[in-house]
């Protein structure tokens, strides 16, 4: 496949950026979207081009949450339920134009071209998205029954991978979907509840205060999640909250 790609290069956070267009010949359509990056970084060296763009990528296996990239107006690309690293160039044809760009959100700072800040999502599981009483050990853990509806809801619920897809795609720049996620797995299992109240509000404030906006139900964020994480659980994160900070 030949490609004309059109790619965010920014050098750091105050830089301005631009799209710059490369041209890629011969690319496998059986090739990963970041093995093609990879052969662009390539040639960029070789020809003596350009630096190599910068993307971030860690498991390449869908499951670390790393690889997010914006791919013709998409988080992670036009694929349904993939990863930027599970998204393969056969989902393109031959010839096409790829646009490619950062996340774009406000508590997502860019650090170089395609590379995006997303500790803010590690400050909102440092406030709450964790279990610090002592639920013993596995033996422990099987013993106590769970009706199996919670047990699915629970997992499904931890599926996320926290890629910041869901925040990318809002207009609002929204992380309801992730936190929760978040919120709705702990909610779910006896282990989760003895905190339950305190992480919830505590998982809010910090969305709040990182500057993540507010969820107006455009559903933008489940369409776009990679691991189909349900709106259901906003509702799950809305009661859970709203209990909180009534009882
Ligand atoms: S909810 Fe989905 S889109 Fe958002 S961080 Fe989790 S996996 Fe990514
Ligand atoms: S590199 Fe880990 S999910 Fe894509």
């Amino acid at each position: 496949m030949d490609l004309t790609l059109k790619i965010w290069r920014q050098k750091n956070a105050s830089a301005k950026g631009k799209f710059e267009t490369y041209q890629l010949k011969g690319i496998s359509p059986d090739s990963s979207f970041l093995e093609m990056l990879d052969i662009l970084n390539q040639q960029l060296i070789d020809d003596n081009i350009a630096t190599p763009v910068c993307f971030d990528h860690d498991c390449r296996e869908g499951i670390c949450g790393m690889c997010g990239l914006y791919i013709n107006g998409r988080p992670h690309g036009p694929d349904t339920a993939v990863t930027t690293c599970q998204l393969h160039m056969r989902k393109f044809k031959d010839g096409d134009t790829i646009v490619i760009e950062p996340w774009r959100a406000k508590p997502f700072p860019i650090i170089r071209d395609l590379v995006v800040d997303r500790s803010a999502f590690d400050k909102i599981m440092q406030a709450g998205g964790y279990v610090s009483v002592n639920t013993g050990g596995v033996p422990d853990a099987n013993a106590i029954p769970i009706p199996k509806r919670n047990a699915d809801t629970a997992m499904d619920a931890a599926a996320c991978i926290g890629c910041g897809a869901c925040v990318a795609s809002c207009k609002n720049a929204s992380a309801m979907l992730f936190v929760a996620a978040k919120v709705s797995q702990y909610a779910n299992l006896p282990q989760g509840k003895v905190e339950a109240k305190e992480r919830v509000k505590n998982m809010v404030k910090a969305m709040d205060e990182l500057g993540f906006g507010n969820c107006t139900n455009t559903g933008a964020c489940e369409a776009e999640c990679p691991k189909e994480i349900s709106l259901s659980h906003i509702a799950r994160l809305n009661r859970e909250f709203f209990v909180a900070k009534i009882v």
